[in-house]
């Protein structure tokens, strides 16, 4: 890699038609030959869209691979250990809910082992992992969605079948659906968050008045080159589908694909690249101007699945009350930290926690958080540093897992972070 190229390894660009060969000669010549596959490779497409879908949102790749990936024993069932599956298992409560870190794991555990659901909908999954372990001859692909991975803490390894992501906190990445993958720990343990994405394929906003700059940009987002493995053993393939595990033997590395090009692949972006934009006269914006990455639904403006972050950034507003205000909103909302402090909160939402404030449930800045602002000096520009906060935010209530509602690490009196309120109300005719 070329140090003075901080992209050398990648491929630069968000929904391009990237074209890369691990090995010189695997890629046909002519996009108008794509099965007549060069040095033996089998040739193999890889769709994930429609294939009517319109051509600016139509995904798909093509993989040229050492063996096809059709080539595998019949699956059978995995326990699904802390995975969930189906949303509507249990009645969903309209508190608010509030999650200390998911501890590490004792026990030897992969990325796969690892996940803990924690709640979900129609639209999404939302998932934590904690492993310790490297994925070593196995190999998983989600067959019911696209999946977003916010690390927490500990670097990820992810070897894909269209190449290899390199992934610390503060970086995201989407794997698309069906893509197969291994993860690899090179801090020898990692934590995060886990995003299932049902609905349409994740994309960048539009920008509308703010113009053809800002927010998360295009070039910022890099997708690997191709990368491949000529292993053979006694491996196993894992498929999330229809809400269960499944694995299946395999003889073979299916991450054996030694050119590909199309525009359906993996990629990542580092949340540190986003360009913030907010309020410099007066008032605190919807928090959809922090909005990464969205997932339409079929009604105009309304998203299954809105990726928002909370990143470091200058408040100037004036004559105002700076930090997020008190809210009800018809959208449900998902919090995670990945470090620092969120500026709504004095205390008890850390790093690695999680937080859900459902469909018209009140929430907003706690006690401590109001008063200290309500009279802040706000003449002069405060800088929110050292953060990066973020938000999954859907159109349908978020139902948490039975298990999540009697995890140990859920804060039985987080609601007493709004019962310190003073009645400040004087009424002028009394
Ligand atoms: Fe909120």
């Amino acid at each position: 890699m070329n140090p003075h190229h901080p992209h050398a390894g990648y491929l630069s660009g968000f929904g391009n038609e990237f074209a890369t060969e691990a090995v010189p000669g695997a890629l046909p010549p002519h996009q108008n030959s794509p099965q007549r596959a060069p040095h033996g490779l089998y040739a193999e497409q890889l769709s994930g869209t429609a294939f009517t879908a319109p051509r600016a949102h139509n995904r798909r790749s093509w993989l040229y691979r050492i063996r096809p990936g059709a080539m595998h024993q019949p699956f059978t069932r995995l326990d699904n250990g802390r995975m969930v599956g189906r949303h509507d298992a249990v009645e969903t409560p309209p508190n608010q809910l509030r999650w200390d870190p998911l501890p590490m794991p004792d026990a030897p555990t992969d990325f796969i082992d690892g996940w803990v659901t924690m709640a979900g909908n129609a639209g999404v999954g939302i998932h934590l992992y904690a492993a310790n372990r490297s994925m070593e001859g196995r190999y998983f692909y989600n067959a019911d969605a696209e999946m977003l991975l916010v690390p927490q803490e500990g670097r990820l390894h992810i070897a894909t079948e269209l190449g290899v992501l390199d992934l610390e906190p503060q970086e995201i990445a989407v794997i698309p659906r069906g893509v197969r993958f291994r993860a690899a720990l090179p801090d020898g343990q990692a934590r995060g968050y886990l995003c299932e994405n049902f609905g349409a394929l994740l994309r960048l906003p539009d920008l509308g008045v703010i113009g053809s700059n800002g927010l998360a940009n295009p070039r910022d987002f890099l997708t690997p080159h191709a990368a491949f493995e000529d292993r053979e053993g006694d491996f196993e393939l894992v498929a999330k589908f229809g809400g269960n595990l499944w694995r299946a033997a395999i003889g073979h590395s299916p991450l054996d694909v030694v050119a590909w090009h199309g525009n359906y692949a993996p990629y990542k972006y580092d949340l540190r690249h986003f360009n913030t934009i907010g309020s410099i006269s007066y008032d605190h914006p919807d928090p959809s101007i922090f909005l990464v990455l969205q997932a339409p639904s079929d009604t105009p403006g309304v998203d299954t699945l809105d990726f928002v972050i909370f990143p470091p950034r200058w408040l100037a507003a004036e004559n105002t009350f700076r930090p997020p205000w008190f809210h009800r909103n018809v959208a449900s909302e998902f919090m995670g930290l990945i470090h620092g402090q969120y500026d709504a909160k004095a205390q008890g939402f850390l790093p690695g926690g999680a937080s859900l404030h459902n469909c018209m449930s009140g929430h907003g800045p706690d006690a401590p958080t109001f008063e200290k602002a309500s009279v802040g000096d706000t003449t002069r520009p405060h800088k929110v540093d050292a953060t990066m906060a973020f938000m999954f935010e859907t159109r349908d209530v978020i139902h948490p897992t039975a298990a999540a509602l009697a995890s140990p690490q859920l804060q039985p009196d987080y609601y007493q972070c709004w019962q310190g309120f003073h009645k400040h109300f004087k009424d002028p005719r009394a």
